[in-house]
């Protein structure tokens, strides 16, 4: 049998027209467009343009607004669920729990026909963040606040949390978190997905395969992990101590490093530049100070001791973001994933399109 690298490193698995990665010179591109141009819509014609192949003309995506601002209301039922859930410990369980409730009132729940698959994107694009928003105030004892259908997806998501309207800028670093995370080719959630979706199982099924691999400190829940980092590092005396230490002891500093890009993740390029808006806003540019002296020192260091220089992945600037919208580190990861569900369903679809299904094999030792 012919060796593969450890952890299927540079194995192709299957042809997709979804994304576009070059690892080499930093680009990436949804159906075709560069994700620097996709930054500047709103989530919900990304949305369209990974689930319908094409960017919606302004008839398909006022209609396709419209059903998602229709759907974004969760049943009460649900909310008794999530009441019995552990949400600090890891919001992601909770996540992953509702989901699985859903899939119980979605009367389509089994059908995987394409026109119930499209019905269900709708229902759980637009819920994925009322869920979050609702588990995060009942955690907390607040009252659930309603969604709000005059408010884009982001600044949608920003008022259920908070119970109040997020400023523009705010609701635009939001809605572009959302658009950066849609989609990543065959990065781990998504390959498990996509086996999921290669036996016929449903989109349900599929979808928490994805949030159960997504939630891994080494995938999604980097970002978590580097909001945690930010609060112990606190000061920039203590940054170079902190990675020297780590690194020594051959532990990971959450958020560098990227198994496909070999230069900057051009979703940190992205992100960094409205992390740097929020904090003029704001008036106060502590996180991202923090930010950009952590990531020259852990360049400094892979330089000058291993030869090689380390980057920032999409999970770094996005920490640093979520820290400036006050945003608890529990969150982190289930926020990512209502941006990536657009994307995993893209590939769900795909998959279900030409089938055949993924069943590699094993070198026996
Ligand atoms: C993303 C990641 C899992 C990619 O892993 P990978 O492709 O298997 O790369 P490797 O683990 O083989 O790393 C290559 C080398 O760089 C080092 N390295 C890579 N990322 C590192 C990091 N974040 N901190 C410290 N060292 C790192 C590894 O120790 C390894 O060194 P070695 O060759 O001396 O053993 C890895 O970079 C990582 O663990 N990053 C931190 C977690 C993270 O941010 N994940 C989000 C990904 S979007």
């Amino acid at each position: 049998m012919k060796e593969v690298k450890k952890g299927l490193e540079g194995v192709v698995a299957l042809d997709s027209q979804i994304s576009f990665i070059d690892g080499v010179k930093g680009i990436l591109k949804y159906r075709g467009i560069e994700i620097e141009k996709l930054s500047d819509l709103s989530y919900d014609a990304v949305s369209f343009l990974l689930i319908h192949g094409k960017l919606p003309n302004a008839e398909e995506l006022e209609n396709y607004s419209l059903e998602l601002r229709n759907e974004r209301r969760i049943n009460r039922r649900l909310l008794d669920i999530l009441n019995f859930c552990d949400f600090e410990n890891e919001s992601m369980d909770a996540l992953r729990t509702a989901i699985s409730v859903c899939a119980h009132f979605d009367e389509d729940s089994h059908n995987i026909s394409k026109e119930a698959n499209i019905r269900k994107t709708t229902r759980l694009v637009a819920r994925f963040p009322t869920i979050v928003a609702a588990f995060y105030r009942l955690a907390n004892g607040m009252e659930i606040v309603d969604p709000d259908p005059s408010l884009a997806h982001g600044a949608n998501f920003l008022y259920m949390l908070r119970g109040k309207r997020p400023t523009e800028i705010e609701a635009e670093a939001m809605e572009k978190d959302f658009i950066l995370s849609a989609e990543h080719e065959l990065n781990p959630s998504t390959f498990a997905l996509r086996i999921t979706a290669s036996t016929l199982s449903d989109l349900h099924s599929a979808i928490i395969s994805g949030l159960c691999t997504l939630k891994g400190p080494l995938h999604g829940g980097a970002r978590k992990g580097v909001m945690e980092m930010l609060d112990e590092i606190g000061s920039k005396d203590n940054i170079k101590p902190y990675i020297q230490e780590r690194l020594e002891k051959k532990q990971r500093i959450m958020g560098f490093g990227h198994r496909v890009y070999k230069t900057y993740d051009p979703r940190a390029l992205v992100y960094k530049e409205i992390v740097r808006k929020v904090a003029v806003e704001k008036g106060d540019s502590h996180w991202f100070d923090l930010a950009e002296q952590i990531e020259s020192t852990m360049y400094q260091e892979f330089v000058e001791n291993r030869n090689k220089p380390i980057y920032p992945n999409i999970d770094f600037y996005s920490g640093v973001l979520y820290k400036d919208l006050g945003i608890p580190s529990y969150l982190a990861t289930s926020i990512f994933a209502i941006g990536r569900v657009s994307g995993w369903i893209a590939h769900c679809l795909e998959q279900y399109a030409d089938n055949r299904v993924i069943r590699p094999r094993a070198h026996f030792v």
